[in-house]
């Protein structure tokens, strides 16, 4: 895809890996619209870019519903959507209060899917496009005390690989980017809690020289460069890919057993 001139929607764009991808995308000619909830932080991102801001709570469903069109009426069209936007927990399940389990259901699984949706409703009838979905390496391999985190993320990876099979031949591309650690306030989030039930298990990863921590440019010059080049997946740090491409392997079979099928644009009934 090429980025100069492209228009961007960022999700979660005013912080950590979001606002760096949004400086990147910007930085190669893009028109970037960085979306979250605090209106300060996107403005001064925004204002550091050719671009815009929406603030969002993508935890509410009038937010969600709305978002893809509000851009749309922004930026005229886009061209890459990325849901970048997460939370995390870091106690064990039984101990999490629901709450926190709706809202990081509704923001790392609901608006990410429905946001896919809506925006390939747009993407779709111009046949083209690229969605990148910011996943995690929690969600190929099992972390305690981050259960829910690892469940949505696994949730968002595997829902974009049935995706990648309904969109082939249409001119959308999607990209899974599945960092380990990376330093944000997310991460320091993690290690800074009172409650340190994750990190009984991030100590002994980190121990066993698992969890060597990722600067949010490594991540970022590598997703752009999968968007520019069109590339299915982000695998950060590399020692990880064994697990990464074990987790994969069903989902690449069921894409072999599929070849030559094609399936009816049954979207094109529908929005016609
Ligand atoms: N950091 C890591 O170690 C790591 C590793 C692997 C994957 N990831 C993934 O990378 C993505 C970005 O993480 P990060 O580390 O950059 O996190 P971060 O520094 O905490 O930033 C999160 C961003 O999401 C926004 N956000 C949070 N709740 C929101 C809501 N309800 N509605 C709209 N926006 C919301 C935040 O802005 P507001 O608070 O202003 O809304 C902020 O812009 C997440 O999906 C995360 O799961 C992170």
């Amino acid at each position: 895809m090429e980025l100069d001139g492209a228009r961007v929607v960022v999700t979660g764009g005013s912080d950590g890996i979001g606002a760096g991808l949004a400086a990147a995308f910007a930085e190669r000619g893009a028109h970037v619209m960085v979306v979250a909830r605090t209106e300060h932080k996107l403005r001064a991102v925004a204002d550091r870019l050719v671009g815009d801001h929406l603030v969002a709570d993508l935890t509410d469903a009038d937010d969600v519903d709305t978002l893809v069109a509000r851009c749309v009426d922004r930026l005229g069209h886009v061209d890459i959507w990325v849901n970048n936007a997460g939370v995390e927990t870091n106690q064990s399940l039984a101990a999490t209060p629901r709450d926190d389990i709706r809202a990081l259901v509704r923001l790392n699984v609901e608006a990410a899917f429905l946001l896919t949706r809506d925006v390939l409703d747009h993407m779709l009838p111009r046949g083209s496009g690229h969605i990148v979905q910011m996943a995690s390496v929690a969600g190929a391999v099992p972390f305690p005390g981050l259960t829910a985190y690892a469940g949505s993320k696994a949730a968002l990876t595997h829902f974009t690989e049935s995706l990648r099979l309904e969109l082939k031949g249409t001119g959308i591309g999607l990209t899974v980017v599945s960092p380990g650690p990376v330093e944000t306030a997310m991460w320091d989030r993690l290690e800074d809690a009172d409650n340190d039930f994750a990190m009984v298990g991030l100590r002994r990863f980190k121990h066993l020289g698992f969890l060597p921590k990722l600067d949010v440019g490594r991540v970022v010059d590598a997703t752009v460069g999968a968007v520019e080049r069109d590339r299915r997946f982000v695998r950060l740090p590399r020692r990880y890919t064994g697990y990464h491409l074990l987790s994969n392997a069903p989902r690449r079979l069921v894409e072999a057993a599929l070849i030559g099928t094609r399936f009816p644009r049954d979207w094109e009934e529908t929005s016609s």
